[in-house]
Order: structure tokens, then C-alpha cells, then sequence
């Protein structure tokens, strides 16, 4: 286990009467919030009705950034700055999914800097405070309502980045797993590969002795296993979309990341085909992990024949390590496709993909890296890109 330093200061609000609290949180940070959601679900579910009626009651003023859509863009971000500065906004409230509260964290952050917002997506500066932010959220997935990451496209040569900061931890999450019974199942499965995804990324490591955080995490992965299905055969299972969405939470917020390396090569790749085609991440994700997988096996197959094994229940006598591995990603495959997820780009209608563009907009020089587990340069992207076709 190696050395690290946990800190996750979000104060989480969970289960059905949880959106009661929001007045008494939301009071603390004065009389004027900036609303953000986005395409319509939270009008057409009431939720928006409900928070609209909570803030007047307590009399804060709200302005509103609506139509936030999915891989959500700068230009939001900046609008969204423009109106706290000049209303002089004390508080940003995300009422939606990852692409709503990763805009409201871009804004927060943005409110008290002085320079330029995408800074800080590029890795140029680091923010030194944020507004406080308040989330109510509405999909389990991003983990964004408890995470350290804000991730936007630039519209501008479609660039989608992310960045780590203490800043982008929300103050106060509100979640009530009964908003997320309108999902539409495709969303509901893209936000289950998306849990499964942040597990996995911290699963595979090379860093030994990590045993408590593997069980963690073990536990973590059969519970999307198990609950996913639940939630897929009955949209309104209460306890198993409780499960899905606390598991979302944790997946994300750092504690299963203590004492080891993470990788995040699949999640760099996948954010250049959902910049480029605009796909769900979470789909994304479904074809990109299995191609990662099968290329990261050939250098090292223990983490993920471990998975295979621990997590997919494939028999420790079924081969020999790099068998048993492949196995696991067939089952894993094998998931996907029941919960109606694409594994393959061409299943997403994507043909005709010019991986070297891709590869070389994650990584743009021949010397850049990503990952741990493996180390991805823009070749090895190349060859992984083509193995997700
Ligand atoms: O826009 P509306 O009408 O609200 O519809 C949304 C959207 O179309 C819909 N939806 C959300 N809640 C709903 C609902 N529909 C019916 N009922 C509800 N209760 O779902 C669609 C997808 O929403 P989105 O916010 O895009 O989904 P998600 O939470 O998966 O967020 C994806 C974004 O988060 C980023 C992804 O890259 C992507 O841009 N990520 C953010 C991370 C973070 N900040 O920590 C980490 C992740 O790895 C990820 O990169
Ligand atoms: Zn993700």
C-alpha cells in the first residue's frame, strides 16, 4: 500500500425525504443561487417544480443555465460565470446528472478567478477557491456528485478534458434514488457501466498489499452486477436503485483509490469518442474497457485474471492466467450486452474512425502517456481503438 492523504469534505444527503433538507442548506450561502439542469427530464418528472417552490419558500432568488446536454460544452460554463458575477450569485445548484453538476463545478470555479476558465481543463492553473456548489442529482452514474473531477468539451477543436481539484467536491448532494425511476433504461445502463467503469480503473493497479481496498471495491462491482438488472426489469425497484446510486457515489469520491494507483487509460480514450461523436460516456465506456482489457492482458494478465475470477466467478481451473483474464472480459462483455450496451464501436454505428486522429488528440506528442496499469502512448491507443471496432 503506498502512502496517501484522504480528504472528501462533501456532505451527502441521502434517501426519500432527502430533498427537505435543501432549504436548510441552501439558506447558509445567502439569498441568490444560479440553478443548472438541463434538457427537460427534471420539468417533466416535477423535480424542478419541487426545488423551485423550496428556494422561493426560503427566499432565495434563482436565476437559471438550462438545456446543459450530455458531454456538456464551455461555452455553458462561461455564460453561466457572466451571471453569477453580475448578480453576484453566493451559490450554484445542479439539478441533473454528471453533465449538469460538471458544468455548475466549471462555473464555481470559474466565479472567483481571474483568468481564463479552460485553464484549469488544460492542467495551466490550479483554482484556489470555488462558490459553494449544492447538487441535487438526478442519474447515477458520473459520480460527480462526490468526485474531485469536472470534465467539459471545448467547442472549440471539440477538446474534452478534465480536471482533479478539492474545489470541485461539492458542498452539500442531495440524493433521492426515487429521481432516477424516469431513466430511460438505455441511460440507466449507461450510468451502471459508468459505476463499474470508476471501479475498475482503481481495481487494475500494480501496487501490492492493497487488499482492503480490493474487497471494497469487489463488493462495490457485485453490487452494480447484482442491482443493475434489478433496476433494468423494474424502474421503480426503490432499494435497488438506492443501491445503484450510493454505489455511484462511492465509486467516485477517492476512498477506493487510497494506497494504490489508479489507471484511467480507458477513461482518456473513451472521452475522445464521446468528444468526437458525441456518444453517452457510459457507452463509450462499454466498448472502450473490453479492447483495454484485451490489450493489457498481454503484459499483465494477474489484476485481471483476479477480476475474472473474484468479481466474474470464472473457475480458477479454467486455464491458465491469460485464459482465465479473457474469460473474464467475455463475461464482462456478456453484461453489457444484456443490459443493451454496445461493445464494439461498429454496434454504436461508429465506422470509419480515424484512430490516429483520435490517439493523437488524447496524447499529442509521441512522448505523452497515460495509464499505470499499462502505459498507453498514442500508438498503443491506436491499436486499442482498433481493437474496440
Ligand atoms: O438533459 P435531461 O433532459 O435532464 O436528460 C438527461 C440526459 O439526456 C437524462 N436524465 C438525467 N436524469 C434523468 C434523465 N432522464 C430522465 N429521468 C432522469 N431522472 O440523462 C441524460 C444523460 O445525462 P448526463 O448528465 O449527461 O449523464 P451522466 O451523469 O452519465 O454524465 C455524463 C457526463 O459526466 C462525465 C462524462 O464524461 C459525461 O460528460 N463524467 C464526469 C465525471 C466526474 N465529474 O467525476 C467522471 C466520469 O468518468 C465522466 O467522465
Ligand atoms: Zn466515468
Amino acid at each position: 500500500m503506498i502512502d496517501f492523504v484522504f480528504q472528501n469534505p462533501a456532505k451527502m444527503i441521502f434517501g426519500k425525504t432527502a430533498l427537505s433538507h435543501l432549504g436548510e442548506e441552501a439558506v447558509k450561502y445567502g439569498d441568490k443561487a444560479l440553478l443548472v439542469y438541463g434538457g427537460g427530464s427534471v420539468k417533466r418528472n416535477g423535480l424542478y417544480d419541487q426545488v423551485i417552490a423550496i428556494l422561493t419558500e426560503n427566499h432565495i432568488q434563482v436565476w437559471e443555465i438550462s438545456g446543459i446536454v450530455p458531454n456538456p460544452r464551455l461555452s455553458r460554463v462561461r455564460e453561466g460565470i457572466a451571471v453569477c458575477r453580475r448578480e453576484g450569485i453566493g451559490l450554484v445548484l445542479a439539478l441533473g446528472g454528471g453533465s449538469v453538476i460538471d458544468t455548475a463545478k466549471g462555473i464555481a470555479n470559474g466565479v472567483p478567478d481571474n483568468g481564463d476558465v479552460w485553464d484549469f481543463y488544460m492542467g495551466k492553473r490550479t483554482p484556489k477557491k470555488a462558490l459553494p456548489l449544492g447538487v441535487i442529482l438526478t442519474i447515477p452514474a458520473s459520480g460527480s456528485e462526490m468526485s474531485y473531477s469536472s470534465v467539459i468539451t471545448n467547442e472549440d477543436g471539440m477538446l474534452k478534458r478534465g480536471f482533479n481539484s478539492v474545489t470541485n467536491v461539492p458542498t452539500f448532494s442531495i440524493l433521492n434514488p426515487e429521481w432516477s425511476f424516469t431513466l430511460p433504461p438505455y441511460q440507466t445502463a449507461c450510468g451502471c457501466v459508468d459505476i463499474m467503469a470508476h471501479m475498475m480503473e482503481r481495481y487494475f493497479t500494480l501496487v501490492p498489499h492493497v487488499e482492503l481496498t480490493d474487497r471494497l471495491i469487489a463488493a462495490g462491482m457485485k453490487t452494480i452486477l447484482h442491482n443493475a438488472f434489478l433496476v433494468m426489469a423494474n424502474p421503480t425497484d426503490y432499494d435497488a436503485r438506492a443501491e445503484v446510486m450510493w454505489t455511484g457515489a462511492l465509486a467516485h469520491n477517492t476512498l477506493l483509490h487510497t494506497g494504490r494507483v489508479g489507471d484511467w487509460g480507458s477513461h482518456k480514450v473513451e472521452h475522445e469518442l464521446s468528444a468526437e461523436y458525441d456518444i453517452a460516456h457510459g457507452a463509450g465506456l462499454a466498448i472502450v474497457f473490453p479492447a483495454w482489457m484485451k490489450y493489457a492482458v498481454v503484459q499483465h494478465p494477474a489484476k485481471i485474471a483476479q477480476f475474472a475470477m473474484e468479481i466474474l466467478d470464472v473457475p480458477a481451473d479454467f486455464g491458465d492466467e491469460t485464459e482465465i483474464a479473457l474469460e473474464g472480459v467475455k463475461r464482462l462483455e456478456t453484461f453489457y450486452k444484456s443490459l443493451g450496451m454496445p461493445t464494439r464501436l461498429s454496434e454504436a454505428g461508429i465506422f470509419g474512425v480515424d484512430y490516429d486522429k483520435l490517439a493523437t488528440r488524447a496524447l499529442p506528442t509521441e512522448d505523452a502517456t497515460v495509464g499505470a496499469y499499462i502505459v498507453l502512448h498514442n500508438k498503443d491507443i491506436v491499436e486499442i481503438l482498433k481493437l474496440a471496432q
